[in-house]
Order: structure tokens, then C-alpha cells, then sequence
């Protein structure tokens, strides 16, 4: 079975990406065939600034590697660095209705939240299919906002297998049940494009900061409140055992515990829960030679399984004549 997911380097990788797609495909490098990529082209669609995409890109490397991927046991790469995903997005083009990707909801809300659409932003969920099949994946976990563009991508598989025969296998998105959205510090779903993040490897005063501002209602210190109903709370419980999350409640419920309290509970539980890969990152970090090495090696074997794949396609549509 092939797992396949990417990441887009477009910022500093938060809370939200960490448990909604980094952890479980950290999971899965233990029993299947995992693909992992850092998708340095649709970030694009955002990012107008070289030098900051190129640190990005290193930065979200070094992430994944400090969270426990492993490049030995998956294959992990630069999405750029396999050309032909540019090339099978073009064929995939030919067989995607504009219907398809006018009904993305990815694309209305961006549109919506006053993004000048262009081009690149209209097709993002072509090129995004093309990461898809150009690997042949079977499972594709991510969080529940990508679930439309994984359903997309298979739309487009089974067209295009109807026109050629069997080229391409049909991908599955993989959501956990669990966990719906991870919500940032406003209460609104925690991303990279509202400013309402919590950085994983965010510096110890940075973490502070930013937990320390997480919206909570106004609740006085001494009377109950519903954790059901508090954003620090909600996030707490995320990383929390099912003995500290019971606690935390009980402590809710019983008043005498302000939000005060609460968010230096999580500052803790959070510095707590990443420190060995935070010093694990730092030392990646120090050596950007090395983490290009890793990439490079992972975008040889990568590039190994698209030339497969894009050699039937070129066949199946008359491209080499
Ligand atoms: P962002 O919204 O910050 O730009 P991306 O769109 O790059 O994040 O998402 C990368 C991966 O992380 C996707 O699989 C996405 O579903 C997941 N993800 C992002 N934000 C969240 C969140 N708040 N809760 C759960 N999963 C998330
Ligand atoms: N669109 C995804 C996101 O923003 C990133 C992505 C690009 C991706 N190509 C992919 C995810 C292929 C899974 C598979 O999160």
C-alpha cells in the first residue's frame, strides 16, 4: 500500500499540520510505502518572495526530520525536484472540467477572503492531482480542509483511466475521526494564512507569547467554567494523557482556575511534549548541507517511481510519436 501526502512550505509548520498530517505520516513509514513531500510549487500560489520560500522549504525539511521521518524507511523529497509532476498536470489538465475546480471550496474561500485568483491558484487541485498519481497512491491522509482536492484527484484518475485504460490507481483521503480541525488562538481553524498559529518549534518566549493570547471569554478567575467551550482547553486536550485532560476539566469545572492558569498548563505541556526534537531540529538545522543531501537522495528515488508512471502516460496519450 502507498501513502502519499505533501506539506507546503510556505511558513513555519504549526500545531494544526502537526497532528492533522505530519504525525500519522510519521506513523505510517512503520508499514507501508510512505511518500512524504514538501511542495515547494503550490506554495508558490502564496509565497512572491525567493529567499524566504527557500528557507521555508529547509526549515519544513528539517521538521519532518526532527519529528522522527525517517529518510531510510520513506522516500522524502522536494516536490520541484521531480519535473515531470509539471508535465503529467498539463495531461491532467485535458481532462478536468472547470466545473471541478469551480466548486473547490479551497478555492471560493481564498477567493472569498479577497485572493486575486489566479491561474496558478485555479489549477492548484490539477497539479496537486498530479502529485497524486504520478506516485500511484493508494491513501492520502490529511486534514479534513484537503479532503475535497484528494476526491478531486480521483475524479480525475477514474476520467482519465476512462479514456486510457487502467494508468492510474485510485486515491483515498485519509482523515482522522478524531480530530476535526485544530483551532488556532482566535478560535477560528489554525493556518498559516490567519495569523492565528501555534508554531511547533516557535522559541520558548515566542510559544509563551502566543499561548498567552489565546482568546478565552472573561469568566472571573474564581467561578466554574465549561471547558468544552475554551479554546485553551481544546488545544490542551490534543497533547494532554486522558489522565491530565480529565484533570484539567475537573479543575474547569470546579472554578478557582482562571485561563491564567490554564494557558501555563499548556505552555508547559507543549514545551514538555516537543523538547528532544526541538533540539533535534537545531542540530539539523547547523548543517543545511546535509538536509539537502537527504533531499536530493529522497527526489532520485521519488523521481525513479514517477519516470514509471509517466512513461505509461506518455504512451497512453501519443505523446511519443
Ligand atoms: P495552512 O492552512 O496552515 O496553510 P496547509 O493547507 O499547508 O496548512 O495544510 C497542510 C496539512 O495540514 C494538510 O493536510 C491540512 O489538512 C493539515 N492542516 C492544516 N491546518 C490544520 C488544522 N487547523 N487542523 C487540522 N489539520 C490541519
Ligand atoms: N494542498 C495540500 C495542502 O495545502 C498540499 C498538497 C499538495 C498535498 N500536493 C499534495 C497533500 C498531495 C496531499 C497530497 O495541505
Amino acid at each position: 500500500m502507498r501513502v502519499l501526502s505533501g506539506i507546503q512550505p510556505s511558513g513555519r509548520l504549526h500545531l494544526g499540520n502537526y497532528l492533522g498530517m505530519m504525525k500519522r505520516m510519521i506513523e505510517y513509514q512503520e508499514s507501508s510505502t510512505l511518500f512524504a513531500f514538501l511542495v515547494n510549487l503550490h506554495a508558490l500560489t502564496t509565497v512572491t518572495d525567493g529567499e524566504f520560500l527557500r528557507k521555508s522549504t529547509l526549515e519544513a525539511a528539517a521538521d519532518f526530520l526532527a519529528l522522527g521521518l525517517d529518510p531510510e524507511k520513506s522516500i522524502f523529497w522536494v516536490q520541484s525536484d521531480v519535473p515531470e509532476v509539471t508535465e503529467l498536470s498539463w495531461y491532467l489538465s485535458n481532462h478536468t472540467p472547470m466545473g471541478l475546480l469551480e466548486r473547490c471550496h479551497s478555492f471560493k474561500d481564498k477567493v472569498a477572503r479577497g485572493v486575486s485568483a489566479n491561474h496558478g491558484l485555479f489549477a492548484y487541485p490539477v497539479l496537486m492531482t498530479a502529485d497524486i498519481l504520478l506516485y500511484q497512491a493508494n491513501i492520502v491522509p490529511v486534514g479534513k480542509d484537503q479532503k475535497q482536492h484528494v476526491e478531486v484527484a480521483r475524479d480525475i484518475a477514474i476520467k482519465f483511466n476512462n479514456a486510457y485504460g487502467d494508468v492510474f490507481a485510485l486515491p483515498e483521503p485519509e482523515i482522522e475521526k478524531d480530530l476535526a480541525t485544530v483551532l488556532g488562538i482566535d478560535g477560528q481553524k489554525m493556518s498559516k494564512s490567519y495569523d492565528n498559529t501555534i508554531e511547533i518549534f516557535a522559541d520558548e518566549k515566542a510559544l509563551k507569547k502566543k499561548v498567552m493570547s489565546i482568546v478565552t471569554d472573561s469568566t472571573p478567575l474564581e467561578e466554574p467554567k465549561d471547558p468544552d467551550k475554551d479554546n485553551v482547553f481544546a488545544i490542551y486536550r490534543l497533547f494532554a494523557t486522558p489522565e491530565q485532560t480529565e484533570e484539567m476539566r475537573q479543575k474547569y469545572i470546579s472554578g478557582g482556575y482562571g485561563y491564567g492558569h490554564a494557558k501555563k498548563d499548556l505552555y508547559e505541556l507543549l514545551l514538555e511534549h516537543f523538547r528532544p526534537h526541538r533540539a533535534e531540529r537545531e542540530r539539523l538545522l547547523a548543517d543545511e548541507t546535509h538536509i539537502r543531501k537527504v533531499l536530493k537522495d529522497g527526489a532520485e528515488k521519488a523521481r525513479a517511481e514517477a519516470e514509471i508512471t509517466i512513461r505509461k502516460v506518455r504512451e497512453a496519450v501519443g505523446i511519443n510519436y
